[in-house]
């Protein structure tokens, strides 16, 4: 009698506790599909499913699942250019500037003052934008011209990112060496240099670009290598900003590194 009357007590307490939890999750999948506007407009569903799976590319490339993409899927071009175009793309790089200046001021780092502390920054997408001259190339939809963006970058007219060049300063005042290493070959040194003093970049220690035995190499193979000669001279590397996981991969591993976000192209 008593256990029975314990039984229907249990499935009772069971059936209210699974309609509570149905009708959190229910309610709580639609609250967490970032995408999901509904509540502001009405959006016709294939937009929206069409705008969830280029949202999933996204962030597939940012976190390095999706590896060595030659063009953005055609279908995600415009989720792409939106995304890059946009105060959410600022928004993701500020805090990921913030992230930086939160690490470098938590004591992350035992200064030595010996001018062997060093940072390392890339230099496309990470000081410099490109996106003028993406958004007249197919915006990553079509396959990178490099002869068409070399062409672009000797004009030395790419704006500086938001955001970086205060942080570039803030880590050159703190005594932090600054290398600047991109995958930029080096007959594009010059017109590089006037492109970073135009827009306020200046004092970094040195500017590495890739030399003609590096243009084989893959980047991550090229920035390891660099990373290794800087070590090798005593460097101490606390850091990488880079929007590219291929410039931190490999020995020696920096104590930090930092990704911004590009989905329109991928250096492998
Ligand atoms: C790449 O760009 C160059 C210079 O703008 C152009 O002459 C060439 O035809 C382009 N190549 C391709 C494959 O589109
Ligand atoms: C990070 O810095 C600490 C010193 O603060 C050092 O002991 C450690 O080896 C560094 N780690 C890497 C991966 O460089």
């Amino acid at each position: 009698m008593a256990n029975n009357f314990l039984l229907s007590l249990s499935l009772i307490m069971a059936t209210i506790l699974g309609l509570f939890i149905g009708t959190v999750s229910s309610s709580s999948s639609a609250d967490w599909n970032i995408l999901n506007q509904k509540w502001r407009f009405k959006v016709e569903k294939t937009t929206n499913d069409l705008k969830t799976y280029c949202e999933s590319w996204r962030i597939n490339v940012e976190v390095n699942n999706i590896r060595g993409f030659s063009v953005v899927p055609q279908e995600c071009v415009d989720h792409v250019k939106k995304y890059m175009t946009s105060s959410q793309y600022k928004a993701d790089s500020e805090r990921t500037v913030e992230e930086v200046r939160l690490y470098l001021s938590s004591g992350c780092c035992t200064l030595k003052g010996d001018g062997k502390d060093s940072w390392i920054f890339d230099i496309d997408e990470t000081l410099l934008s490109t996106i003028p001259y993406f958004k007249n190339h197919g915006f990553g939809g079509e396959k990178v011209n490099s002869s068409s963006l070399e062409a672009w970058m000797m004009e030395s007219k790419a704006p500086a990112l938001d955001h970086k060049l205060e942080l570039f300063h803030e880590i050159k005042n703190r005594g932090i060496k600054i290398f600047l290493i991109s995958s930029r070959k080096e007959f594009l040194r010059s017109s590089t240099v006037d492109n970073l003093v135009n827009v306020g970049y200046h004092g970094w220690t040195r500017l590495i670009m890739r030399g003609l035995d590096d243009e084989i190499m893959a980047a991550r193979k090229y920035h390891s290598k660099v990373r290794q000669q800087l070590v090798d001279e005593g460097y101490r590397i606390w850091g990488i900003l880079s929007d590219q996981w291929s410039t931190s991969y490999g020995l020696p591993i920096p104590n930090r590194t930092f990704k911004l976000p590009n989905s329109i192209y991928y250096i492998a």
